[in-house]
């Protein structure tokens, strides 16, 4: 199977993985054909990236970084958790049941991640219909508890870690919809709006008896930066939590691979090269290497083009060299399909390097 951009999808087209929608009910499954109403739904529902089948990369394996059915679960725990919590603040009410749900959750993905010693952060906003709150919750929490479990915490700190990500966001349940669903940027007033999120956050965990302050840190301190430029308080370096400093690198990235109505989605590379113009300033650098050495650049299935002129399709990722992958060469320099597409490893050709990939520049 192949990945490719929704603008580049054509009716006829095969599936290449199931597609869920928002309650985590199977929305088109596989091998199911496109036509030009389903690749009309699919952007309108914010999807930016599909898998198609392609007989030249059907063995393509899909490796997820967590089983499908604790995400499915996952999913479900945190659309009825938020939805409980959605609308204005209440004063003095609490929410006695979000510790021991939430803690529950993470230990489920702290084993599916231990369990996989070569997992890599891959994009997870591919093939589910998800509304962003949950969704991006959902993976600042994966992403940090590997990079937690990299870092080497205890199991007891990914806890804390995991339940600290995992409700970094908590005080947006508490804004107006039509300003988090907003389709253009926000005005000034509205983004002043939407920082208080952080603080409404902290207030929201801080009382609550099954959530350790630590982590209700989090939700205060998680867009807060190195050199004091962000908020809510503009606090600097060691002010900030060492978890807040993490959450700030993985919702970053997951913020800039997902779509949204006012800007494409950017691939993992250009996130990262992003990420790389605030290291030490915004971001930690030992933390940003960490990140970097763990995420999979090259989504599995993407079609590049190498510095040979060819292109062809990321057909395996490993966690050895992740930057440098296998690729199932499809055409030679000038284009031309081949007839017999054969594997090509940059890890054993190192002259040879990934010069554009499909998806922002439109090759493939
Ligand atoms: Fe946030």
């Amino acid at each position: 199977m192949r990945l490719i951009s929704i603008n580049s999808l054509q009716p006829g087209m095969r599936l290449g993985k199931k597609i869920y929608n928002e309650d985590g009910v199977i929305l088109l499954s596989e091998n199911a054909e496109l036509t030009e109403v389903i690749i009309q739904r699919l952007r309108s529902h914010g999807l930016n990236f599909v898998y198609v089948a392609d007989s030249r990369t059907d063995d393509v394996v899909l490796t997820e970084m967590i089983e499908d059915e604790t995400r499915r679960r996952a999913l479900n725990e945190i659309r009825t958790q938020f939805r409980k919590m959605t609308g204005p603040a209440v004063k003095g009410l609490v929410y006695p049941y979000l510790g021991k749900t939430f803690s529950g959750l993470v230990e489920s993905i702290m084993d599916d991640l231990s369990s996989r010693e070569d997992a890599m952060i891959m994009m997870m906003n591919i093939n589910s219909i998800d509304h962003y709150l949950y969704r991006h919750s959902l993976n600042v929490c994966i992403y940090t508890i590997l990079l937690g479990q990299v870092h080497g915490y205890s199991k007891n700190e990914l806890t804390l870690l995991g339940l600290g990500a995992l409700l970094h966001d908590i005080g947006k349940t508490k804004l107006p919809l039509e300003l988090l669903t907003k389709p253009d940027r926000l005005t000034d007033a509205e983004y002043e709006q939407v920082k208080k999120h952080a603080e409404i956050g902290f207030k929201m965990l801080k009382d609550e008896p099954g959530i350790p302050l630590i982590s209700a840190h989090c939700a205060y301190q998680h867009h807060e930066r190195l050199n004091g430029s962000g908020y809510p308080r503009g606090i600097k370096g060691d002010e900030i939590s060492e978890f807040a400093r993490w959450i700030a690198i993985t919702d970053s990235y997951d913020a800039m691979t997902t779509h949204r109505v006012y800007r494409q989605a950017m691939l993992p590379h250009q996130a990262l090269e992003v990420l790389y113009t605030g290291c030490g300033s915004l971001y930690e650098k030992s933390k940003l290497e960490v990140f970097r050495d763990r995420v999979a650049i090259y989504p599995l299935g993407v079609t590049v083009k190498l510095s040979t002129g060819e292109k062809g399709v990321v057909v395996k990722i490993d966690g050895i060299f992740p930057q440098r992958p296998v690729v199932r060469i499809l055409t030679d320099p000038l284009g031309a399909d081949l007839k017999a597409p054969y594997d090509l490893d940059l890890s054993r050709h190192l002259s040879i390097v990934i010069t554009e990939v499909d998806g922002m520049n439109g090759i493939g």
